[in-house]
């Protein structure tokens, strides 16, 4: 007999977030995830994808996936402390800490896996992170997961993360103090104070943290926000995803040896939950070959960047202040950005709206990733569509 309690919830639920225009309609692409995608039989210029450099749909990457496939099957087969690590999931892991000049890396089923798996690790109720405010939802939940205290650090205010070290390290009240950030903010596209961090980290003993899932593939040739820095021997943990730059799924956490070996044995993700797909990883290690033995990629999503940017300056959007690749436009209302998305979606752009809660209330925005594999006439065609909508709807002079 099924539940009519789960039935009330979710009727009124549902019905609660469709009146509030929160309930999120998925669109389903009859493409793959390219510079150009099909929904409902209609093209569309893609400025939603987080497939920087192109390689989800690079012939080589594909390649590497089916060979890999032909020789271990579509499967793992088993968790991997079972028997389901294979040859190539060590291979990725070397591939991932050379790339990441770190001593080791170990790999997961995602980016958000990673948050789960790796904080929950290594603290507990006895000790404090210091998160930035911005920190994505992954973060926030493994913060949670491991029950220590949660301290809120105004977003990349630097003089608060330093008195709320100091307090926290100075109560006595915490066995560890990690400090936690993501590389690059995703809703503006700026970059964290890395160096200042760090420095505040080694001045009250904190151990640190930078999730780099927008960072890798796009900073620091490839290598990401830390190695942007030149801090690479002085983060804790660097995490990345494998899911946007690289192009496929998964995610991991480099750092030093001994704490690989520790997240391999105590990390709950990997310890019950089967790895990544033999195909999965003989792309991602695909993926760094190509971004550690040529530029290209990089220098041609930097190109379609700074395009992209001029042009829309040049038109009179507000971008906002975007460190890299991550370009919003900010509309200001969230009506009015709803409606923006909308038509530039019937013109053929699509670029998602972005609205409060995701974003504070009257800051709403068009967020527009571009890639290596968008072409200058794709740009170009999607800045005069922006241009257009923007007179329409009132957003331009
Ligand atoms: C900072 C950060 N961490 C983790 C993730 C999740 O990555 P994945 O899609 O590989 O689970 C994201 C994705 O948006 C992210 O921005």
């Amino acid at each position: 007999m099924p539940s009519h309690v789960l039935e009330n919830f979710l009727k009124e639920n549902l019905a609660d977030l469709k009146n509030k225009g929160l309930y999120n309609e998925i669109d389903t692409l009859e493409s793959a995830n390219g510079p150009v995608i099909k929904i409902n039989g209609r093209e569309l210029i893609n400025l939603s994808s987080n497939n920087y450099l192109g390689l989800a749909t690079d012939d080589r990457m594909i390649d590497a996936c089916v060979d890999a496939t032909k020789k271990y099957g579509v499967g793992a087969g088993a968790v991997r402390t079972i028997n389901g690590t294979l040859a190539v999931h060590i291979e990725l892991e070397e591939k991932l800490a050379e790339f990441k000049h770190t001593e080791a890396a170990i790999a997961y089923q995602s980016g958000f896996n990673c948050n789960m798996a790796a904080i929950s690790a290594v603290m507990d109720k006895n000790d404090a992170i210091l998160s930035d405010e911005l920190n994505h939802a992954s973060i926030i939940d493994g913060c949670r997961l491991s029950k220590a205290k949660i301290i809120r650090v105004n977003h990349s205010d630097m003089d608060d993360l330093r008195a709320k070290a100091k307090e926290a390290k100075e109560s006595g009240l915490y066995n560890k103090i990690m400090v936690i950030t993501d590389g690059v903010f995703s809703m503006d596209g700026d970059v964290a104070k890395l160096p200042e961090i760090v420095e505040i980290a080694e001045e009250f003993d904190l151990m640190t943290y930078v999730d780099d899932a927008h960072g890798s593939g796009v900073l620091g040739k490839g290598a990401g926000t830390v190695k942007h820095f030149g801090l690479s021997d002085r983060v804790d943990f660097q995490i990345g995803t494998l899911s946007k730059a690289i192009g496929v799924v998964g995610g991991y956490v480099a750092g030093r040896k001994d704490l690989i070996d520790w997240l391999k044995v105590q990390s709950r993700p990997f310890l019950f939950s089967t790895s990544i797909t033999p195909g999965s990883a003989a792309a991602c290690i695909e993926a760094i070959d190509i971004l550690s033995n040529s530029m290209e990629l990089q220098d041609k999503l930097w190109d379609n960047v700074h395009n992209l940017k001029d042009g829309l300056k040049k038109i009179g959007f507000d971008i906002g202040n975007s460190e890299t690749p991550i370009t919003p436009v900010i509309i200001g209302d969230e009506k009015k950005t709803q409606e923006f998305s909308k038509r530039l979606n019937e013109e053929g752009v699509y670029a998602k709206s972005i609205v409060f809660p995701t974003v504070p209330r009257g800051t709403g925005r068009v967020r527009n990733m571009p890639s290596a594999a968008h072409t200058k006439e794709m740009l170009d065609q999607a800045l005069s569509v922006y241009e257009k909508v923007g007179k329409e709807l009132g957003i331009l002079n």
